[in-house]
């Protein structure tokens, strides 16, 4: 059966969906020392806390998604696909031990010690500043190499119980993961999965993701890529007051869908303390969901927790607006709150109805 793949809009969904949801996406170790303020440079400073934890644009939104879905109490999977130095490498040990507590599958992650020996897991040093809850993060690959396509290929080759793919972009190779994923409905004789795409880094250019947009049912653009890369969309981001439709997320979305001619993603941009934005390109409608009102203790993860939740909520058949509306939700929450543990006890009631689904 296929999705539709224009004019019509993808969500919300006939019904909701069952298997697999497979993220692919950074995994790394972060080492946080919580401090009372940002320091000054060649300045010397005791931190409050130190912890150190997994994460990663896709383990955190695996560890997410994962209390998500098992709050639901149905057979859904969620899978990461990344890489790591190698199985014995104490960081990715470390790493693997957390992502198999929260019940995601971690057995297609490619190990690089086929090839490398003397790499190490992704780090992050990340301070997070006690007054405002801002996060500042520097991170290091450690010599890993990312993840091949190839490995992407591969690792989906036999999955027949995809229900959801979600590509963190990074560089390179995700064209053409976006295209074996596209490719795989005939392959495998399934129903083809949600293919969602995240642009977070404002490095990216617009050029490489508009060629892309069309491979996706859902694209989320971070603020600081929007930031970035406004003035390439000829967009002044200046002060819209109430008029959220004017607002520059959304003349930045609206830009990039005809540049596109996209008529078939959801584009979505969380945008902080605002809230988040959303532009169906598929009727031009336009949707704005104001944030929680939080305290911000620690933002470190809140962007892959808000992608998370608005997977859930779209898979189990949100419509946009209530799909912006659970992961703002969810993510004020998780910036109310140290680390990403317990997000599920605090889901708001869903409105939509939800049937727990056969795997397709
Ligand atoms: C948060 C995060 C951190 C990691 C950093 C860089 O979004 O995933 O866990 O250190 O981004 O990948």
């Amino acid at each position: 059966m296929k999705r539709p793949r224009s004019d019509a809009a993808v969500f919300p969904l006939a019904k909701p969906l069952a298997g697999r949801f497979v993220l692919y996406g950074n995994i790394c170790v972060d080492c946080t020392m919580q401090v009372p303020s940002f320091p000054k440079e060649d300045s010397s400073l005791r931190a409050q806390s130190f912890a150190k934890k997994t994460g990663g644009n896709g383990a955190n939104s695996c560890i997410v998604l994962a209390q998500l879905v098992r709050s639901k109490g149905t057979r859904h999977c969620v899978t990461l696909l990344s890489i790591i130095p190698d199985r014995k490498h104490s960081d990715a040990m470390f790493a693997i031990t957390t992502l198999e507590r929260h019940g995601v599958d971690t057995s297609r992650l490619q190990d690089a010690s086929r090839d490398v020996t003397d790499v190490g897991l992704p780090t992050s040093f990340v301070l997070l500043s006690e007054d405002t809850g801002a996060r500042t993060i520097v991170s290091s690959r450690c010599g890993l190499k990312e993840m091949d396509a190839t490995h992407f290929q591969e690792a989906l080759a036999h999955s027949k119980d995809l229900c959801w793919c979600h590509l963190e972009f990074r560089q390179p190779g995700i064209p053409q993961m976006l295209r074996a994923l596209a490719a795989l409905p005939a392959t495998l004789g399934i129903t083809a999965p949600v293919a969602s795409m995240e642009v977070e880094k404002p490095s990216v250019e617009v050029q490489q993701v508009l060629p892309l947009l069309h491979l996706c049912d859902v694209v989320f653009f971070s603020s600081d890529f929007i930031r970035a890369r406004a003035a390439d969309l000829q967009v002044a981001l200046g002060n819209c007051g109430d008029d959220w439709q004017n607002h520059g997320a959304l003349r930045c979305l609206r830009a990039m869908a005809t540049q596109a001619s996209a008529t078939r993603a959801l584009l979505i941009c969380p945008w902080g303390s605002l809230g988040a934005f959303a532009l169906d390109t598929s009727s031009s409608d336009a949707f704005f969901q104001a944030a929680e009102k939080v305290e911000a203790v620690d933002s470190l993860g809140a962007g892959d927790t808000f992608i998370a939740a608005s997977i859930f909520a779209l898979a189990f058949g949100a419509g946009p607006q209530d799909a912006l509306r659970c992961a703002c939700t969810v993510a004020g929450r998780k910036v109310a709150q140290r680390g990403l543990e317990n997000l599920a006890q605090l889901l708001p009631e869903m409105p939509w109805p939800h049937n727990g689904g056969d795997a397709p």
